[in-house]
């Protein structure tokens, strides 16, 4: 059976892009593969962040995640920092990635232009990635399209390592990227993301998600409601195509190729459909709220069952590289 690890940051809130483009399929997965699912909140730290809510977000992300229907009787939800060896292999493997890889990242081009002078861990965002997925030797790794190039690195890095100091100690892990490659904001400028505050939460109401959708971008040619659009240009219909039942796309874009309906009447349905497919999350988030110490309790004894594997692995790359063990640490395995 292959192994799955996936991460998250603490953003606090699960929006349907982070759901549709990853967290579906690791619910999907739990039940033929043993997960590993983490709140990666080092690398949250690596562009400027509101020091005084981490820890709420932290636990409003496993929150949401538990809501969304990751189960914790069959898979490991944990949170990074609370498994030391992910920052251990991190370093080690800071010295076989080279540093022209690391600028090439798409993401690392993007994130550096915001910040005033370029960190290092921004650049070694991508190893401490490698280390989270290397340090359980998961072969399988379900993200959204935008985290296929981290991916690809990670398998140059267990490449490099493994040529280095011991053949096949790494698997070489394979990107699972589910249907929804990458859904697009409400504004329309771009993927949703959290920082960009063009969201769906997945735990909103349905007033909410009502208030989030009615001012969304659509396809710019419907400037009034007889003027006619093209579905397949427009954000709403994709998000039809999610959330509403196949006849109902089928009725949306005719409806908005014909001008039968306005935006509105488009943005109504799709609101009601979105907020009954959230229904059971939401109703689960209320149980969860009501029990905040289960939470904390279910994130502990997930990084208890990482640090089993993460300790033995860690192990066996420390006397492959020839460094001295500590005699009382780990007598066995040298
Ligand atoms: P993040 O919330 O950025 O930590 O991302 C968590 C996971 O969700 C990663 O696998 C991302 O690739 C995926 N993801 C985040 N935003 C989107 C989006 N707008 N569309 C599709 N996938 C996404
Ligand atoms: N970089 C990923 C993102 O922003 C999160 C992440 C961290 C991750 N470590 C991971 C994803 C390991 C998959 C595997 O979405």
């Amino acid at each position: 059976m292959s192994r799955v690890f996936s991460g998250i940051q603490p953003s606090g809130e699960l929006h349907i892009g982070n759901y549709l483009g990853a967290v579906k399929n690791w619910v999907e997965l739990q039940d033929s593969h043993e997960c590993f699912i983490c709140i990666v909140d080092y690398h949250a730290i690596t562009q400027a962040y509101e020091v005084g809510t981490l820890q709420r977000r932290t636990l409003e992300m496993a929150m949401g995640l538990l809501a969304a229907g990751i189960d914790p009787g069959k898979c490991v939800l944990f949170v990074q920092s609370h498994v030391v060896e992910h920052t251990e292999l991190a370093w080690v493997f800071t010295t076989v990635t080279p540093i022209g890889e690391l600028e090439r990242m798409t993401q690392f081009k993007d994130k550096s232009r915001r910040q005033e002078s370029v960190l290092a861990g921004l650049l070694n965002y991508p190893v401490l990635q490698a280390a989270d997925v290397l340090l359980y030797k998961a072969d399988l790794v379900p993200v959204g399209e935008d985290q296929v190039q981290h991916v690809e690195l990670m398998r140059e890095v267990a490449r490099k390592w493994n040529a280095k100091y011991h053949a096949g100690y790494f698997p070489e892990p394979q990107a699972d990227i589910g249907k929804a490659k990458r859904i697009q904001g409400l504004d329309g400028r771009g993927k949703m993301s959290k920082s960009l505050g063009n969201t769906i939460g997945i735990l909103d109401e349905p007033d909410q998600i009502w208030e989030r959708i009615r001012p969304a971008k659509t396809d710019p040619a419907r400037v009034r409601r007889t003027d006619p659009g093209t579905p397949e240009i427009c954000n709403m219909y994709a998000l039809h195509q999610h959330f509403s039942s196949p006849p109902v796309v089928q009725e949306v874009a005719e409806k908005c190729r014909t001008a039968g309906w306005g935006c509105i009447e488009c943005k109504r349905v799709l609101a009601d459909n979105i907020a009954e497919a959230f229904a059971p999350m939401r109703q689960r988030a209320k149980e969860l709220a009501e029990a905040p110490e289960r939470v904390g309790q279910i994130l502990a004894e997930g990084a208890e069952k990482a640090r089993v594997v993460a300790r033995e692995t860690m192990a066996g790359v420390r006397a492959h590289m020839g460094l001295l063990p500590v005699a009382l640490r780990e007598p066995a395995e040298r």
